[in-house]
């Protein structure tokens, strides 16, 4: 394991400089796939290597640029999602203010593929460090001749724009992410229509996450054949996984799919264990949406199977004693966490971006968090327990987006798991 693909040049001095990227094999995918590949070819490539959206919901990419309306006589966009606001995750940030060309890389190759002349790259708010980091690399990658009129002196142009959003989780979501970038408040889209239809101006688009997208330069640089057999089984290629909450080492790390969960959170390489010596009690493995595990559910499965670093594996069991992989936010608790606690915290976090157009994730959060308030301030009654449930179920599957389930699913999963701490603070 511990194969490097996306961060194997992070820590070269000077890696976000053009030249030192070039000089490194920077863009050699990016020629290889504008003077030797088809649009089509490249798209194939990318089908083959079974590469997975890694915004949180591992959708198969090349399967989503299929579904673009290529009859439409409009123009295509591709939006790069650089939003990542889900507590736990902070992987794309570190991906851009290394790698900077990598991401351009990746976004020439999809573009190119998808016949798309014009792409944003949509930055939370609170990454402005970020931006300038983008746009150098931008007009240094424009003065190369790999962005701009007739890229390495083919027929194919691309504009690249950096547009930072004004710092709100839900601008994550697609849908709402498109309404903030057309200038409107970012609430979400009934769909359908799917975006790969009617997305940014109403015109066939496509929006992957930053990962996803500098994964493709790597796929077409081995061939999509060689990348799908890294990994394991459906989940194939790496995963950048950001790891925090009471481990030794906590960062970003890049592994390949299928490392067991124990290796990640013990060994040296990864996590470094649990700090001070502590026992592990529970981790949230996909970033703060995603249900929370209890520490034999983590490590293996209701069957008694080692857990995996997997899509399919973290979520075996489904709701009942499986998680997800999601964005990949791994967040981990010692035996002195409180569950109660930690599980109001992150509801205060969801009522707060709750954009406000459905009522069971407005009305819904804000009960929860009420709930969760007095129950960890010692005002609970027993049959808040059982309301709490109540309320998580009204709100999932019943709103516009899925900010209401990932409302929902921390607070249900750890009642599920941790009911008797939620009674001890009543009693
Ligand atoms: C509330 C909410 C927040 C989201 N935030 C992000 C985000 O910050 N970054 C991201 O890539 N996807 C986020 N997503 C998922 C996107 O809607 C979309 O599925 C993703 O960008 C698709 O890219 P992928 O197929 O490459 O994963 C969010 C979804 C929801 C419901
Ligand atoms: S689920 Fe919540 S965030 Fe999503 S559209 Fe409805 S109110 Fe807005």
């Amino acid at each position: 394991m511990g194969r490097a693909i996306l961060l194997d040049k992070a820590n070269i001095p000077g890696i976000r400089a053009f030249g030192v990227y070039r000089a490194h094999g920077g863009y050699n995918a990016a020629g290889k796939g504008l003077l030797e590949m088809t649009p089509a070819q490249v798209q194939q490539e990318v089908i083959k290597s079974g590469l997975r959206g890694r915004g949180g919901a591992g959708f198969p990419t090349g399967l989503k640029w299929s579904f673009l309306d290529r009859k439409s006589t409009r123009p295509r966009y591709l939006v790069c999602n650089a939003d990542e606001s889900e507590p736990g995750t902070f992987k794309d940030r570190y991906l851009m203010e290394k790698l900077p060309h990598l991401l351009i890389e990746g976004l020439i190759l999809s573009s190119y593929a998808l016949g798309v002349r014009t792409c944003y790259i949509y930055i939370r708010g609170e990454f402005k460090y970020l931006v300038g980091i983008l746009e150098t690399a931008i007009r240094e990658a424009k003065k190369n001749n790999y962005l701009g009129e007739k890229i390495l002196g083919t027929d194919f142009s691309l504009e690249i724009y950096v547009h930072p959003g004004a710092g709100a989780y839900i601008c994550g979501e697609e849908t709402a992410l498109l309404e903030s970038l057309e200038g409107k408040r970012g609430n979400p889209r009934i769909k359908p229509p799917f975006p790969a239809y009617k997305g940014l101006y109403d015109c066939p688009t496509v929006v992957n996450n930053v990962e996803t997208l500098a994964a493709v330069a790597p796929v077409i640089g081995m061939g999509g054949e060689t990348y799908s057999k890294l990994g394991f089984g459906k989940s194939t290629g790496t995963k950048l996984m950001s790891a925090c909450g009471n481990i030794n080492k906590p960062g970003v790390y890049e592994i390949e799919m299928g490392l067991p969960v124990e290796d990640f959170i013990y060994s040296d390489e990864y996590c470094g264990g649990i700090k001070n010596g502590k026992m592990l009690k529970a981790v949230i493995p996909g970033g703060s949406s995603v249900p929370i595990l209890p520490a034999d559910l983590i490590l293996n499965t209701s069957r008694g199977e080692a857990r995996l670093l997997t899509y399919e594996s973290l979520a075996e069991g489904g709701f009942e004693s499986g998680s997800m992989l999601g964005s990949g936010g791994f967040i981990v608790y010692d035996e002195d966490a409180c569950i109660v606690r930690n599980t109001w915290n992150l509801t205060r976090f969801y009522r707060h971006e709750s954009c406000g157009q459905c009522s069971p994730c407005r009305e819904g959060t804000g009960w929860m968090e009420r709930i969760l308030y007095r129950i960890e301030h010692g005002k609970g009654r027993m049959s808040d327990i059982d309301l709490l449930v109540r309320v998580a179920k009204n709100i999932e599957g019943n709103t516009i987006c899925p900010l209401g389930d990932a409302a929902a699913w921390p607070v249900a999963s750890a009642i599920r798991h941790f009911r008797g701490e939620f009674e001890a603070h009543i009693k």
